[in-house]
C-alpha cells in the first residue's frame, strides 16, 4: 500500500492578523509534510480560515464592514502569509467557500435525521472569545478561564447534538487508542474531562442572534454554532463523501492544534464524526502556547509577535529553525528577542554556518573546485560515516513522536561531530604535505559528502538554506533531498562543480536598548481624531495609593487601595514592575469614570495609566506634588 500522511493546522479566525503561534502551528504542519514527502509519502497539507460567528460578525462591525468583506480581507492576510514563510501547503480552506457549506448542511441534516440533534432550551454562560458556553462550575471567581472576561449570561432556545449518547464509545476509544490525543498530559486532560456526565452541545444559533453563519438545512430560523461548521473543514478539504482524497488521506489524519482547543477536537470532533458514520482521525496532537517574554501575548498587552518581522530582520530559515528548536511538543514556551539571537548566533552562525563556509573554502582550495574523489576509508571515516546513519535513525524516531526539538538536537550531535572530524583529521596539515594528498581527498570528501547530510537532513526546517548548500555542491537533481539518500554513505558524486558559498548566516548584533528604541519606534500608530467633547468624557484624577497587595493566583495583578477624593479599589497591571511596597505613597493618574470590571474576581472602579520605560512599565505620575483628586487636563 501507498505511503499515506494527512497533516492539517486549526483554521484560523479571522477576526485578528497572523502572530508568532499560528505560524508555529503551520511551519510545523510544513516541516512534517515536507519531512513525509522526502521520506516517500504521499502527503497532503491543509490550513484555512475560520470566517463565521459571533466573534468574527462583532470585528466586522467594529471596523464598519460587512462580515464577508471583513473576512476576505483576513483571510488574504493568511494566505499572503504562507508563501512568504515558505509553507507549501495543498489546500487552503475558508469555511465561507460554498462547498464546505453544502457539505456542513448535509452532514447536518444526515444527524438530524438519525435523530441526535434535538429542539431544546438552554440557560449558561457564553464566552464570545471561546465562542461556546461554559458552566458554572468551569468559571474561575465567575470569569472565562482563557479570557478572564465576565462571560454574557444566555438564555435561549436551540438546537443541540446529542454528544452525551458518545461519551462510552469515545472513553473506550481513547483508551484502546493510546496515541489517540498526544502527548499523553492531554490525553489525560480529555479523559478527566470525560470522567463527568457529558452535557449534549448546543449548535446553534437563533438567526435574530447571528445571521453570520451556515444556515440549518431543517430549520430557516437557526444557523450553526461555530465548532459544527468549523471542525467539518477536515473533510469537506480533502472532498468528503466521494472525492478521491478524502479516501487516500482521511484514514491517516494528522491534527495539530495547540491547548486551546483541545475540547472541541478531542472531545467535540470525534463524536461528531461517529454520528455521522465517519471514522474518527488518526492523531490529535496536542501543542502548548508561545507567550513572549514570559508574559501571554495579546494584543492589549501590545505584545503580539508578528513574523514577518523577525523573517524580515532576521531572515527566515532563522526563524523557522528558532521555532522547532526551542519549543518541546506539547509544552508552553517563551519567546524573547534576546533568546532568538542567542540561538540563531550559537547554532547558525556558530555550528552551522562557520561549518559550511570553512569546508567548502577547503574543498574549493585544495582540489580547483571540484569534488575530489575518496580513497579507502580508515577506521575514522568509518566511525564518522556511521554516526550520519545514526543520526537518521534517531531522527526518524524523532519524528514519529514529534519530538522535532530533539531530531535538531540529534542533527546538530552531526554537525559538531563534523567539527570535531575536522580538528582531527587536521585536513590544512595534510594539504602541507605532497606524500598526503589521497589521504586530503578522502577527508575532503567526507566532509563535503557531510554536508550533503547536513542540507537533506534539514531541509524539511530549512529549505532556503539546504537547497543552497545542495546547489553550491552540484547536486540538482529532483530526488536530491529525499532521506533515502542518507542511507548509503557516498551519494555526492565525485568530479561535482563547487561554488564559493556566501556566509549563510552572519552573526547578528544585539543590543538590549537599541532593541527598546526600535520597539518605541514601532509603537502604535496614532489613533483617528477626536474631538474636545470626546476627550473631556474621560474623567482624569489624580489619587493616592494607600495600600497594595498582589491578586491572588494572578502573577502580575495588583489590588490597589487608593484616594481620589474618595477611597476606592483599583485592580493594575504592574505586578512584574513594581512591589506593592514600592506603589504604595505614590502619586498616580486614574481614569476615575471607567466602567467597572472585574479581574480576576476583584472589582476595579478605574484605570492607572502607565508607559513603557526602557526596562518595564513605569507610572505617570506629576512633577510636583499635586492635589489628591484634583483632575488632569
Ligand atoms: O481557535 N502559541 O482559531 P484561532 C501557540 N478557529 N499557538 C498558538 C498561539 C500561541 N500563543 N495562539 C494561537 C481557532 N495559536 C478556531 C479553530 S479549527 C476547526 C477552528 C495557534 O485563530 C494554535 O494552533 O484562535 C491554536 O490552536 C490556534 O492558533 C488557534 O487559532
Amino acid at each position: 500500500m501507498d505511503k499515506t500522511y494527512y497533516v492539517t493546522t486549526p483554521i484560523y479566525y479571522v477576526n485578528a492578523s497572523p502572530h508568532i503561534g499560528h505560524a508555529y502551528t503551520t511551519i510545523l504542519a510544513d516541516v512534517l509534510a515536507r519531512y513525509h514527502k522526502s521520506s516517500g509519502y504521499r502527503t497532503f497539507f491543509m490550513t484555512g480560515t475560520d470566517e463565521h460567528g459571533d466573534k468574527i460578525a462583532e470585528a466586522a462591525q467594529r471596523a464598519g464592514v460587512d462580515p464577508k468583506a471583513y473576512a476576505d480581507g483576513i483571510s488574504a492576510q493568511f494566505r499572503a502569509l504562507w508563501p512568504e514563510l515558505k509553507v507549501d501547503h495543498d489546500y487552503f480552506i475558508r469555511t465561507t467557500d460554498e462547498n464546505h457549506v453544502r457539505v456542513v448542511q448535509m452532514i447536518l441534516q444526515r444527524v438530524y435525521d438519525a435523530g441526535d440533534i434535538y429542539f431544546g432550551h438552554y440557560e449558561g454562560y457564553y464566552c464570545v472569545g471561546c465562542e461556546r458556553f461554559y458552566m458554572e462550575k468551569e468559571l474561575v471567581d465567575g470569569l472565562c478561564p482563557d479570557h478572564q472576561c465576565e462571560p454574557e449570561h444566555r438564555k435561549e432556545s436551540n438546537y443541540f447534538f446529542r454528544m452525551s449518547k458518545y461519551q462510552d464509545w469515545l472513553i473506550e476509544h481513547i483508551e484502546k487508542n493510546p496515541s489517540f490525543i498526544r502527548p499523553e498530559r492531554y490525553r489525560n486532560e480529555a479523559l478527566a474531562f470525560l470522567r463527568g456526565p457529558l452535557e449534549d452541545l448546543c449548535i446553534s444559533r437563533p438567526k435574530s442572534r447571528l445571521t453570520w453563519g451556515i444556515t440549518l438545512p431543517f430549520d430557516e430560523d437557526y444557523v450553526t454554532y461555530v465548532w459544527f461548521d468549523a471542525l467539518i473543514n477536515y473533510i469537506t478539504g480533502i472532498g468528503y463523501p466521494d472525492g478521491e482524497n478524502f479516501r487516500t488521506f482521511w484514514p491517516v489524519a494528522e491534527h495539530l492544534i495547540a491547548k486551546d482547543i483541545l475540547k472541541p477536537h478531542g472531545i467535540y470532533w470525534p463524536t461528531m464524526l461517529k454520528a455521522a458514520g465517519i471514522e474518527p482521525y488518526r492523531h490529535l496532537n496536542v501543542h502548548g502556547y508561545w507567550n513572549v517574554d514570559q508574559s501571554k501575548m495579546s494584543k492589549s498587552l501590545g505584545n503580539v509577535i508578528k513574523p514577518l518581522d523577525l523573517k524580515d530582520k532576521y531572515g527566515l530559515d532563522a526563524f523557522r529553525y528558532f521555532l522547532l528548536r526551542d519549543m518541546v511538543f506539547g509544552l508552553d514556551s517563551s519567546f524573547s528577542e534576546e533568546g532568538f539571537v542567542q540561538r540563531v548566533n550559537a547554532d547558525l552562525a556558530n555550528d552551522l554556518g562557520n561549518l559550511i563556509s570553512r569546508v567548502m573554502a577547503m574543498a574549493i582550495k585544495y582540489f580547483d573546485g571540484r569534488v575530489p574523489s575518496p580513497g579507502a576509508p580508515a577506521e575514522e571515516d568509518r566511525e564518522f560515516s556511521a554516526s550520519a546513519r545514526r543520526a537518521l535513525r534517531e531522527v526518524e524516531a524523532c519524528f514519529r513522536e514529534l519530538a522535532l526539538h530533539k531530531a535538531l538536537i540529534a542533527i546538530w550531535e552531526f554537525v559538531n561531530g563534523t567539527n570535531k572530524y575536522i580538528v582531527t583529521s587536521e585536513p590544512w596539515n595534510l594539504a602541507k604535505d605532497p606524500g598526503l594528498q589521497d589521504r586530503l581527498a578522502t577527508v575532503i570528501y567526507n566532509l563535503l559528502e557531510a554536508l550533503r547530510c547536513i542540507a537533506v537532513f534539514i531541509a524539511p526546517f530549512m529549505p532556503g538554506t539546504a537547497e543552497k548548500v545542495l546547489s553550491h555542491l552540484g547536486i540538482t537533481d529532483a530526488a536530491k533531498e529525499d532521506l533515502s539518500t542518507l542511507e548509503e554513505w557516498g551519494g555526492l558524486p565525485p568530479g561535482n562543480v563547487l561554488q564559493k558559498i556566501p556566509a549563510l548566516f552572519p552573526r547578528i548584533e544585539y543590543k538590549k536598548e537599541d532593541a527598546m528604541e526600535a520597539q518605541a519606534k514601532a509603537a502604535p500608530a496614532f489613533k483617528p481624531e477626536i474631538t474636545y467633547e470626546d476627550f473631556d468624557k474621560i474623567d482624569l484624577r489624580i489619587a493616592r495609593v494607600l495600600e497594595a497587595e498582589p491578586v491572588p493566583k494572578s502573577s502580575k495583578l495588583l489590588k490597589l487601595k487608593i484616594d481620589l477624593g474618595e477611597d476606592r479599589v483599583i485592580v493594575a497591571g504592574m505586578g512584574k514592575d513594581y512591589k506593592p511596597e514600592e506603589i504604595v505613597g505614590k502619586t498616580i493618574v486614574v481614569v476615575a469614570n471607567l466602567k467597572p470590571t472585574k479581574l480576576m474576581g476583584v472589582e476595579s472602579r478605574g484605570m492607572l495609566l502607565a508607559t513603557d520605560a526602557a526596562d518595564g512599565l513605569a507610572l505617570i505620575t506629576a512633577d510636583r506634588p499635586p492635589l489628591t483628586g484634583a483632575k488632569v487636563r
